[in-house]
């Protein structure tokens, strides 16, 4: 399978679909406070998502080849899960983080996105830790550009992780997005600068860095689902859709109250 170019229309599709799975998470943010469930939060986006957006939540019932079911419409992946945490009825509390990731589904085309969110007040190492990943999201987009090489966006993303201590995941990576949820190409988020596929108006993908505290190592819950780190240390993860275009990238998952993008993004 070849990484499928998008054209005009086709981008016209996924840009409805990405602003909306940004929208989810700039409507669930005020509630992710001490005390409420990552439950609540899944209830309450799958409800804006069908109800308000007339959208389908694609992780639901997403079943890739050697996985269960997904058996909710969010991933919420809090402290120490890396990614594909799968809503429960834990009450948040001060001090934890938690990434909320969203995949709308919108005419066919997908939209996803994911950011850092913190419970109240959270440690110094906490907050970097959520800051260098967002830079990570930042200085991957910044790579993007027709001519450039795949391999680009993950040296930038590694380089900037383990200049500041921290450790890239290797099993997890960005993906080729559209009428499916995962398509080619693999957004790997380290690697080397110039390798890779070189990059051409039409490709619309996902870069989703996930930057450990401690060592990148990683491991799966018995739910089939969830990834934590070995050690336990801290994981985050920020994540946008973009397009490959004429002149540069655009940005598909920004929305009204989505963090800003730097001039150099
Ligand atoms: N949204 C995740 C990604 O960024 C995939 C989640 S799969 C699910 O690729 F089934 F867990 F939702
Ligand atoms: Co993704
Ligand atoms: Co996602």
């Amino acid at each position: 399978m070849a990484i499928i170019i998008k054209n005009g229309e086709e981008i016209d599709g996924m840009r409805i679909a990405c602003r909306l799975a940004g929208e989810v998470l700039d409507y669930v943010a005020p509630f992710v406070k001490p005390g409420v469930t990552t439950d609540e939060l899944d209830r309450l986006c799958h409800d804006y998502m069908v109800d308000v957006q007339g959208c389908v939540p694609a992780p639901l019932n997403y079943a890739p080849p050697g996985y269960p079911p997904y058996p909710k419409s969010i991933c919420a992946s809090v402290n120490h899960q890396v990614c594909h945490g799968v809503p429960n009825n834990r009450p948040l509390k001060k001090g934890d983080i938690v990434n909320l990731d969203i995949t709308t589904i919108k005419d066919g085309w997908h939209g996803d996105t994911s950011r850092m969110f913190v419970v109240g007040e959270a440690s110094i190492l906490a907050k970097r830790l959520c800051l260098i990943t967002f830079e990570c999201l930042l200085l991957g987009i910044a790579q993007v550009r027709p001519g450039g090489r795949l391999g680009d966006i993950g040296a930038a993303i590694q380089r900037h992780a383990e200049r500041n201590g921290f450790s890239v995941v290797r099993e997890f990576c960005g993906h080729g997005i559209g009428r499916s949820f995962h398509e080619e190409p693999q957004v790997l988020h380290y690697g080397k600068a110039g390798t890779g596929p070189e990059l051409q108006p039409g490709m619309v993908f996902t870069i989703e860095p996930m930057i450990n505290a401690g060592k990148a190592a990683i491991s799966e819950l018995p739910d089939g689902w969830t990834i934590v780190t070995k050690d336990r240390g801290l994981s985050a993860q920020w994540e946008h859709t973009v397009a490959v275009t004429a002149t540069g990238v655009e940005v598909l998952t920004l929305s009204a109250a989505a963090p800003p993008m730097p001039k150099f993004a």
